[in-house]
């Protein structure tokens, strides 16, 4: 069984009192205990205080990017050791928007999530087709090769403990989110794409996640579908209520 994994991606959103305000209003939304793995991605600034707020919900924390460095002349960039200092058990890498406006590439993607995986981050590996790939016919072979550069020399037990999440770069903050069967025949594509490397089994221990305008209103359709574990959320993981919605949603029934 694979537990679903709901990450809010707070993108460069809240400063510090705000991040905190957010995290009181969802600890006396979410009950404790409950079926999903909850995260969330605060902006770099905010890591710390949102680590130290969420201390005893078992929740986890996960920072937006990371360089693969340890340390060095890398001015502004930060270091996987530093994310853990910082409280992070998860990590974002390859989002969209940092291949889109800030030079990301399968090649950085495939040396951050090796890095991330070696300081004992999560990765949360993130892949996905933008429209005019998709009007293309090129999303099947867009993201397989997205997903065997980001994974390649990987172990199996790597594999275990990263995330992938399939977000199409046109449902992202369009309020228009992939069908439901949409999806999950991408989140299939992406377990079938590991099957062939890595075998079934690390296959169907694989979580995937879906991102791209999840609401309240659409996260349990999603959820139902038998490929997708996941859910990672942006704008509606920004104020409380919705995400705790999110969040309740993300085991209905099958
Ligand atoms: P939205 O939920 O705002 O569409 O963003 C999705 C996303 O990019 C999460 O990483």
């Amino acid at each position: 069984m694979r537990r679903p994994i709901i990450a809010g991606n707070w993108k460069m959103h809240k400063t510090i009192p705000e991040a905190e305000r957010l995290v009181a209003e969802l600890k006396t939304l979410v009950p404790p205990g409950g079926p999903a793995e909850v995260v969330l991605c605060p902006p770099f600034t905010a890591l710390a205080a949102v680590a130290g707020a969420l201390k005893g919900t078992g929740w986890g924390v996960g920072a937006q990017d990371m360089f693969w460095e340890e340390k060095g002349a890398f001015t502004g960039e930060i270091s996987p050791g530093m994310l853990r200092d910082a409280g992070c058990t998860h990590v974002i890498i390859g989002h969209s928007e940092r291949r889109q406006y800030f030079g990301e590439t399968d090649g950085t993607v495939h040396r951050k999530v090796r890095a991330a995986l070696g300081a004992g981050l999560v990765p949360i590996v993130c892949v996905g087709e933008t429209l005019a790939q998709r009007e293309a016919g090129e999303t099947e072979a867009l993201v397989v090769s997205q997903v065997e550069a980001a994974l390649e020399g990987l172990t199996a037990a790597d594999l275990e403990r990263l995330v992938v999440a399939y977000e199409p770069v046109w449902a992202i903050g369009t309020g228009r989110n992939a069908t439901p069967g949409d999806a999950n025949a991408v989140a299939a594509l992406i377990r079938r794409t590991v099957g062939k490397q890595w075998g079934a089994e690390a296959a169907a221990r694989l979580r995937i996640q879906y991102g791209g305008s999840v609401k309240p209103e659409n996260v349990e359709e999603l959820m139902r579908e038998p490929e997708i574990d996941g859910a990672l959320v942006g704008g509606a993981s920004l104020e409380a209520p919705a995400f705790a919605r999110i969040i309740a949603g993300a085991a209905p029934e099958r």
